[in-house]
């Protein structure tokens, strides 16, 4: 049987609707809506993109929505003083820096200067280690790893229980949030890497597999156990010279159509992850708002 393909745009429209709700009801109670502020510096197309795509989608939800685009000239201690700023602000419940910030910039002081309780990307270390300890529910959680599980549980329910599952990926944004979320859920995880011996007979052992490398298509068909659930985080941007000279298009860090004979479930690139990702981080501004005001 073809694998099922993870509607990932279906599941966050639903998670938007549900926070549009929400914030409406959090306006009316508190006189005012949730607030986002977006801090972008420098002026990298993708991140230009990510960041117009994040304000359009705080609007729709009901929330203030600030951008603040910085150019790539700008010392530390300017972002610092913005960041200061958008702390004390009191309409502002989230905080979100798009990385990666130009050279220069050290941007685990610029992470760590954000309030936590306004840390909606979830990468200021006391969110960290309220995840890492097992205190997810006072945390404020990254979006991606968040919105990966989601889908995971739409297709597992909310026990994996006697899985394993193993992620492809170390990194602090995806790869050990992701890790530890499964863990939380009874999931028996390992983390993989770019040293990790036989990577494909590993793969093969995965009940679940999460890919987040980077590596456009590295996760070959023959690499998914058959039944697996496989989430695919990448979003790479390869040459399509099939489609015209100069064109481009947007394949995952798995073979998709190779694992999706293996696979029971597959999330599509485009139209899995990525928009869960931009969902999960309008939940988390209502979570921070809610953390702020009660
Ligand atoms: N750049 C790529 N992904 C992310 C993310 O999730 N948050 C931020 N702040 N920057 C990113």
């Amino acid at each position: 049987m073809p694998a099922l393909r993870i509607d990932g745009r279906a599941v966050a429209a639903r998670v938007l609707a549900d926070v549009k709700n929400r914030a409406a009801t959090f306006a009316a109670a508190k006189g005012r809506p949730p607030g986002l502020a977006v801090v972008l510096v420098g002026e990298d197309p993708a991140s230009q993109v990510y960041v117009r795509n994040k304000g359009r989608e705080a609007e729709a939800a009901g929330f203030r929505s600030e951008q603040h685009t910085l150019p790539v000239t700008t010392g530390e201690a300017e972002l610092l003083a913005l960041v200061g700023k958008l702390n004390a602000d009191p309409g502002i419940d989230g905080i979100l820096v798009q990385l990666p910030l130009p050279k220069g910039i050290d941007t685990d002081r610029v992470l760590l200067a954000i309030d936590p309780a306004k840390d909606v990307d979830g990468f200021h270390p006391i969110n960290v280690g309220l995840l890492g300890s097992g205190a997810a529910e006072k945390a404020l959680v990254p979006c991606t790893p968040a919105g990966s599980v989601i889908l995971i549980e739409n297709v597992l329910g909310p026990s994996l229980a006697g899985k394993h599952a193993v992620v492809v990926g170390r990194s602090n944004i995806v790869g050990k949030p992701v890790a530890q979320l499964l863990l939380q859920r009874d999931a028996t995880v390992t983390i993989a890497h770019s040293r990790t011996a036989d990577l494909p007979a590993l793969c093969r052992t995965a009940d679940i597999l999460v890919a987040a490398v980077g590596r456009p298509e590295m996760i070959r068909g023959d690499w998914v156990k058959p039944g697996a659930v496989v989430v695919d985080v990448g979003i790479n941007r390869i040459p399509a010279p099939e489609k015209g000279e100069g064109k481009t298009r947007l394949v995952g860090d798995v073979a998709t159509e190779e694992a999706a004979v293996h696979a029971a479930a597959i999330t599509p690139v485009p139209g899995g992850v990525g928009p869960m990702t931009i969902a999960l981080l309008m939940a988390n501004t209502l979570v921070a708002a809610h953390l702020r005001e009660g």
